[in-house]
Order: C-alpha cells, then structure tokens, then sequence
C-alpha cells in the first residue's frame, strides 16, 4: 500500500496487491465532479489518485455496483468511467476479478517519460548549494584514505557525529556524538524509527496536512495514523493536540514544528510546551522532524523554552542535509537518547548496512560551513516565496497566499475545494504539482494546493500563470455546491 489511501493488502498474487473500498474510494476522491460529463471526471478522478501514488498499481477497484451506491451515481456513468480507464490504460479489467490499476504508461502526466519539458513542482527540493561541487571535489582528491575502511558504518564517521552534536549544543541541546546516528537521508531515519518504535495498530499523531511520505512509512509499519489540524492563519491546534493525546495515546507523535511542510508555519513557545507536556502525560514519544527547520526566511529564533531546554527520553529529532544542502547527498541524523540509539542500530541492519563513506566525508566538511550555506538559502528562499506570492496574489487574487516566513511552499487557499481539478488541469498543460489532499491524513484538503517556491522564479511565474489561465476553465466547469458538500461528508 502506498499512498493515503486505506488498502487492504495481500500478499503477491500476480496481478493484485491490494482492494480499495466502495468508500475508501469515495473519501479519497473528495469534490471529483468538477466537469461534465460525469463519468470521464469520475475517471479523471482515479487517474490524480494513480499520478498521486495515492492508489498504488496492482490495486483491485471495487465492482462497479458498489462504486455506484458509493458515489450515488448510476451503475452504468460507472461503467463508463472504468471503460474510459481502460482505453487509457490506467486499469484492466478481466471477468469475474474486476478491475486492476496498472503502473502509469509511457505517455500518461505522471510518468517520467512524459514530464519532459514540463514544469515539476511535486517536489519541493532546492537545487544544490553552491559549494557542494568544490567540496566534492576536494574529498574525491583523498579518496584513497577512504577507501581504506571497512566501509559498512551502520552509526556514522565519528567526526560527522561529532561535528552533529556541536550543533545540536550550540542551539542549547547538549549533544554527546553518542546520542546522534547517521542515517541515509531523513526518509530512512523516520521509517527506521517507525519500525522500531511502532507494533502493528499502534497510533501515531500526525499534524494535517503533513509530509506524505513520512505518513506513507509509519502505515507500512502498522500504525493508524490520528489527524492534528495545522493552519496558516492558527498554527496547531493546541486543545485537540491535547485531547487526542489523552484520548487515544498515540505511541508516537510525527511533528515538524519549525517550517511545517507544507504550511510553512512554526509553533510558537505555548504551542510546544503544550504540546511535551500532554505527550509526557501520555507516554507518547515526539519525533520531531527539523529537516526544513534551518529554512528560515524572515521568521527569527523561536524564543521561549519549548521543546530545546526539555530534553528527554521521549524527544527524538531528525535532521537533514537534504534541503538545505541537496537532496541528492542522501545524509540524514537521528538524535536521541544514547540507550535509544543503540536499539536503532540493532535493527538497522535489516533495512541498510549504512550511510555511504563518500557523502559522509563531505557532511563533515559541510557541517562546519553551515551558518554560511543556510545564508544562501535564505537568500533563494525569498526569492522563490517573494515572487510566487506576487504572482498569485496578482494574477489569482481570489486565491489566498498566505504569508510564509520560510520553510519550502505556499499552502494555498482556494476559493473553492477544486485542488484535485486544476492539479488535473495543470497536468494536461505541462505543470505538474501534487493536490492537497495528498498531504492529507484522513481525507480532505482539496481547498488547498502546495506550490513549493524552491525552483526558479521565472518557472514560479510561469507556473503560476499557467494555473491562472486553467483556474476560470476548472471553476466553471464544477458544480460547487455539490463538491463542498461532498468535502464536508470526507
Ligand atoms: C519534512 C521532511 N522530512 C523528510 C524529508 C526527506 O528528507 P531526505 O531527503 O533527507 O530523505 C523531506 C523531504 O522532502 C521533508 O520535507
């Protein structure tokens, strides 16, 4: 299973992994009736949940008599939306077995051979930090030191967890190196901790919206994920936060609390220590994603105590090269409790035998640069975030840009819940981003859309008028009324 969607898995079978429900289905397709006729916005509708990787392939649809009581539609608008699925090659249907996803063809606008010249804002990774070439470079020249090691490092160079640990103490968290495990990006940090910290139906808090593929790995290991509502105007929502804590005493909790991806928000002082303290209360462990956390843009330091003078067993940070550097330098960190590594390092071994020397060896050198790289990156940062805002905001005013004082996009507010459909719409002309609710934990957002500002700003502006021409095409095309409606039942 892949995605937000809940699938029921089976073990490989050939053609089918997985069944989504008559109702799954429904929720997760939201306000889909944005254009006439029905059955090919329904089919449109599967086709974004495919693209999106929010139904994996090899997915069983459900029959089409139920799909229809589902959506209240009649049996054969189904019918021809599934025909339409087919002729496109996005499903295969055989009698008596129904109907399959398959992977994504050579032309559809989600595969890699069709996203040649167009615009891809799915991702929210800045280009590589100018120096990382010459640094290179430089370890390459002594790679002959390096070789000479054993090579599989399952906890990290001794210098780059050190050099880590200096910086957690400079921020006011004394670190012992002991207390830092290197990983190979933030990815594989939190889906080693999700393993180790998670059994099967154990809960996790999860804030919504929030980084998919971090909700994506604590599924896969078992957990059922509860939803904490983030906003840019309010923040977090600090008395649910609280109540689902002692309600349904999550094992674990996954927050970003500086430049939350995607709503770019930080928590304030109140927020975080409402926070520890409730999860203290309910023995809940806080993962506390920081990859995005040096992304400041015009925030300032968070003052206050908070989470940084308050550390315990219970508190466990991630942290990242990946955005601040580049995502393709695969360095990531865990810091957690000295006894807490060791576990993690144990179970390490079935996942990955360690972080590769090379990009090691250039984390280390980077490290001791770092004031000076995340300068830089502030400096693109406000770039990309200055002129995204202006061009919505001009050329969309009738969209909500809110203000964002760093991280990597705009979570933007639309004024209808049409995300699936101008996302849908962008695509057929050569921009592709990913629609709200993929960065929803249980359902909705299709009011939103992400549009990450780390890519060039003259292809944010054209991003940008490429969604404001198709925006008055998507709007007059949807019966509101009905598809708010439909969001609100999600
Ligand atoms: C919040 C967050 N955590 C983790 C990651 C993954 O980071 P890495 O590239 O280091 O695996 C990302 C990347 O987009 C992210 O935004």
């Amino acid at each position: 299973m892949i995605g937000l969607i809940h699938t029921v898995q089976f073990g490989y079978c050939g053609l089918m992994d997985s069944r989504i429900s008559a109702r799954a289905l429904t929720a997760a397709l939201g306000g889909w009736r944005t254009s006439e006729p029905a059955y090919e916005a329904l089919a449109d509708g599967i086709r974004l949940l495919c693209l999106d990787n929010r139904l994996a392939p090899r997915t069983a649809l459900p029959a089409e008599r139920e799909l229809a009581v589902a959506l209240r539609l009649s049996r054969s608008t189904v019918a021809a939306a599934y025909r339409s699925l087919r002729d496109t090659g996005h499903i295969s249907s055989t009698r008596g077995s129904g109907s399959v996803t398959l992977p994504l063809g050579r032309r559809d606008p989600g595969s890699v051979a069709a996203l040649e010249g167009a615009i891809d804002l799915q991702q929210a990774s800045p280009p590589a930090w100018p120096g990382l070439a010459g640094v290179m470079a430089d370890v390459a020249s002594r790679s002959a030191a390096l070789v000479a090691r054993t090579g599989y490092d399952v906890l990290g160079r001794s210098e780059l967890r050190a050099a880590i640990a200096e910086r957690y103490t400079a921020r006011g968290i004394p670190t012992h190196p002991r207390e830092v495990l290197v990983t190979t990006g933030a990815q594989s940090a939190i889906h080693l901790l999700a393993s180790v910290l998670l059994g099967r139906g154990d809960r996790v808090l999860f804030e919504t919206p929030t980084y998919p593929h971090a909700a994506d790995a604590f599924r896969r290991a078992g957990a059922r994920l509860v939803g904490m509502p983030v906003t840019t105007s309010d923040g977090w929502d600090l008395d649910r936060a609280q109540q689902a804590l002692a309600r349904t005493l999550p094992v674990a909790a996954y927050l970003m609390p500086d430049f939350q991806n995607p709503t770019g928000r930080s928590m304030t002082s109140v927020e975080r220590a409402g926070i520890l303290e409730a999860a203290e209360r309910s023995g809940t462990v806080l993962v506390l994603d920081e990859t995005t956390a040096d992304l400041d843009i015009d925030r300032g330091p968070i003052g206050g105590a908070g989470f940084a003078d308050a550390e315990r067993d219970s508190v466990v940070r991630v942290g990242s090269l990946g955005k601040t550097v580049w995502g393709g330098l695969r360095v990531g960190w865990i810091r957690a409790s000295a006894e807490f590594v060791r576990r993690l390092v144990a179970a390490r071994s079935a996942h990955d035998l360690g972080t590769p020397e090379f990009e090691q060896a250039v984390a280390a050198e980077l490290l001791p640069r770092f004031d000076e790289i995340v300068a830089q990156r502030s400096h693109l940062l406000r770039e990309g975030r200055d002129a995204a805002v202006a061009a919505i905001r001009s050329e969309i005013p009738e969209w909500s840009a809110p203000d964002t004082h760093g991280g990597v996009s705009l979570w933007i507010e639309l004024d209808a819940p049409l995300s699936s459909a101008i996302v849908m719409e962008a695509r057929s002309r050569g921009l592709l981003l990913s629609a709200g609710p993929r960065f929803s934990v249980d359902g909705g957002h299709d009011r939103h859309l992400r549009l990450p500002f780390t890519a060039p700003v003259d292809e944010l502006r054209r991003a940008v008028g490429i969604l404001a021409d198709a925006w008055p095409h998507v709007r007059s095309g949807a019966p509101i009324v009905a598809s708010e409606q439909l969001e609100a039942v999600v």
